[in-house]
């Protein structure tokens, strides 16, 4: 047996205690850690972390902040709250303000013998001092995290209490994603110049590699640099899926099983462990969508030989266009023109120029912005595209749809 089960060690939804990467944070030459540690221990000001979705946001917390001093609740447990303290009083168990009453008991005397009970309420100030005095003893720090799930008039509402909270040296994080939600918190001019900035940047090739280096090595067995590079560029910038392909891979491999395994070199294992990992990623329903493009009112759209021997119309073009080689989270309209024409028949008079390819990606872009949040998985903006799901161009290059 071995010591570790692959799925202690790789841990794509959870906490990686055996996985866990420190970063640094470019520019100051400080770890993530060692920049919210610090910025924890500053008093009287908010800690605001913001980066795009799954990039170990909630992770870095929970590695820095002890369990037992940490207090999380997300923007959605807001969502009908009419009292920002009432929440945070709740999660912690403190009695609310009005609930607490005592029983005062005055002996009786000789004129009236009868003892008498009065019910008093204890007045404890508001919940807000209530729960401030409470973090403060218990040394307990407030997360709150996906700050973006609270509605805005929320938002704006809970900066206000904050802003009031710090000032007493109340200790609070707010995390959210980058763009709009964290306006409420680093646009507010009330708490301008009591915050932390901490930006969670894009991961890195080699922060990613060290993923499935190091958690081989845990279970004794080696990767090839070679491997673990292609790995990381297959995950984007995404540590959650270097975590799921390492899984996925061990589970083809049959490592837990199978002890004699001391080295992974194989890649064709890679590449299937590359498809079973889309089995579980959300974006069969975005592909169709955007493959059919906007509606034709019943028209045939016009197809183009490809090279593979099939015929395919603009959308679908595109979409493998950008699933191509290398993966990579921005491409310009040339780069976009290269790649199709390397799909087309080389003698094809029907070449597609740049206007048709500029005007589809809008198109599609068009259609991602006014659907729900999921299918917005890139953006078409200064004649570039940009990638903001990794998982999505993952699931394009590996999928079957
Ligand atoms: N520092 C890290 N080292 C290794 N893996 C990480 C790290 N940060 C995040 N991950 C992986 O990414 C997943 C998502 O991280 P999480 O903190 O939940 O993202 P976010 O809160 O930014 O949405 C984690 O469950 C873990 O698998
Ligand atoms: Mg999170």
């Amino acid at each position: 047996m071995r010591k570790l089960r692959s799925n202690e060690v790789f841990k794509p939804g959870s906490f990686p205690k055996y996985t866990y990467v420190s970063r640094k944070s470019s520019g100051f030459g400080f770890t993530y850690e060692t920049r919210l540690k610090q910025a924890l221990n500053t008093p009287g000001y908010l800690t605001s972390i913001i980066g795009p979705s799954k990039t170990g946001k909630t992770v870095l917390c929970e590695k820095v902040i002890e369990p037992q001093n940490m207090v999380s609740l997300t923007g959605s447990d807001f969502k009908n709250a009419k009292d920002f303290w009432e929440v945070v009083a709740n999660k912690v168990g403190l009695p609310l303000e009005g609930e607490y009453s005592e029983t005062t008991v005055l002996k009786g005397t000789d004129n009236s013998p009868e003892d008498k009970s009065f019910s008093t309420r204890e007045k404890y100030g508001s919940n807000k001092d209530k729960v401030i005095e409470f973090f403060k003893k218990s040394n307990l720090v407030l997360v709150l995290d996906d700050f973006h799930y609270a509605p805005e008039e929320v938002q704006l509402d809970i900066a206000y209490q904050l802003k009031d909270a710090i000032r007493r040296e109340f200790k609070a994080v707010v995390i959210s994603l980058p763009h709009r939600a964290d306006d409420a918190i680093r646009k507010n001019p009330d708490l301008s110049g009591r915050l932390n900035l901490i930006n969670i940047e894009p991961w890195q090739e080699d922060e990613l590699k060290e993923i499935a280096i190091t958690g081989f090595e845990q279970l004794g067995i080696k990767i090839s640099d070679e491997l673990a590079s292609k790995m990381a560029l297959e995950s984007l910038t995404s540590p959650q899926l270097m975590q799921s392909i390492c899984l996925n891979l061990s589970l083809i491999l049959n490592i837990d099983e199978n002890e004699s395994i001391k080295e992974i070199n194989d890649e064709k294992k890679l590449e299937e462990s590359y498809r079973f990992t889309t089995i579980n990623l959300p974006y069969q329903e975005v592909v169709k969508k955007l493959m059919a493009g906007p509606s034709t009112r019943g028209q045939e759209r016009k197809k183009y030989q490809l090279k593979n021997g099939e015929k395919a119309d603009i959308y679908h073009i595109l979409l493998k266009a950008i699933a191509q080689n290398p993966p990579v989270v921005s491409l310009s309209v040339d780069e976009m023109k290269e790649r199709i024409d390397q799909l087309l028949v080389i003698n094809s008079k029907e070449k597609i120029e740049k206007n048709k390819i500029r005007d589809s990606l809008q198109k599609l872009h068009d259609i991602m912005f006014s659907s729900e949040p999921i299918y917005q998985v890139f953006e078409w903006k200064d004649n570039q595209i940009f990638i903001l799901d990794p998982l999505f161009l993952f699931f394009l290059r590996w999928a079957t749809y």
